[in-house]
């Protein structure tokens, strides 16, 4: 735990920064988070004192950035909640039959790309043509993204005959790793995207996965992004969210998929 004190009003004023800049929720049961993230920009800033941190952090963009970085929740991994993936992918190959074309797929809140690299790999192996735009609010995942390298934990579920078709090994220091081959890479652009902030981008997407971020948001909130998205999407467009998360008491347009889980439609 960390050392610092912050007081009911400050923790208010930071809570509120968050909020504001990301969307993201951060109550008073998770104070404790908070000081440790502090802590950690202090470090990184070698900034010592908590006060000082505070006044260069209300009056420097960059830091903001860097403080939601440390906030926000990037965990993911490869195959995660696949069903909806593989199900969304039916739904493709059937169109794909009526008429051929290429489609476009937005992975929003794409994190560490997990995610976009799972929805590639598997729309390679069923000979789809398909663009991926993968964005997120946080460029540190972002790059992670870019890089490519994951340890084999985060790619376990990735079926044995695409890992070894779409994934190089690691050797020597880097035998714990896999790379994503650069044939998978060209098909993502991943690019800084805030959910409560940016406007959507002008195309439209056949797609629109936007999982499990919205977990962290109010309803006011997801209530904006989801109707923002559907904007996104064009019509007959699925939109995919997280198992954990609903539409449920939330002013929308989308239809449900029957018997398809987390999948809507516009
Ligand atoms: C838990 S991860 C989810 C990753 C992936 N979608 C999945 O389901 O595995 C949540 C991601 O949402 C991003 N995020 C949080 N607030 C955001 C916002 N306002 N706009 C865009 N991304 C945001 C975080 O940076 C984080 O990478």
């Amino acid at each position: 735990m960390s050392s610092i004190d912050i007081s009911n009003k400050e923790f208010n004023s930071l809570s509120q920064l968050i909020y504001s800049e990301s969307g993201i929720n951060i109550h008073t049961g998770k104070m404790e988070l908070l000081k440790s993230k502090i802590a950690k920009r202090m470090r990184s800033t070698k900034i010592s004192s908590y006060n000082n941190y505070l006044k260069y952090l209300a009056g420097n963009k960059d830091e903001i950035t860097e403080f939601i970085d440390t906030v926000t929740t990037n965990h993911s991994f490869f195959f995660r909640e696949n069903t909806s993936v593989q199900r969304m992918i039916d739904a493709l190959q059937l169109e794909n039959k009526l008429s051929q074309r290429t489609f476009n797929i937005w992975c929003a809140a794409c994190s560490t790309g997990d995610e976009p690299y799972s929805v590639a790999v598997q729309m390679l192996e069923q000979g789809l043509r398909f663009s991926i735009l993968a964005t997120d609010i946080s460029h540190s995942v972002l790059n992670t993204a870019m890089r490519g390298v994951y340890t084999r934990e985060r790619v376990k579920n990735v079926p044995t005959p695409l890992l070894h078709k779409y994934f190089q090994k690691g050797t020597g220091k880097k035998t714990d790793y896999v790379r994503v081959k650069k044939e998978v890479m060209s098909y993502i652009d991943f690019k800084k995207f805030n959910l409560i902030s940016d406007p959507v981008p002008c195309e439209k997407f056949d797609v629109i996965m936007c999982r499990n971020v919205m977990i962290y948001f109010d309803n006011t909130t997801t209530e904006k992004v989801i109707n923002s998205l559907y904007h996104a999407l064009k019509n007959g467009g699925i939109f995919i969210i997280g198992q954990a998360e609903s539409l449920m008491s939330l002013k929308h347009k989308f239809k449900s998929v029957k018997n398809t889980p987390s999948t809507f439609q516009k």
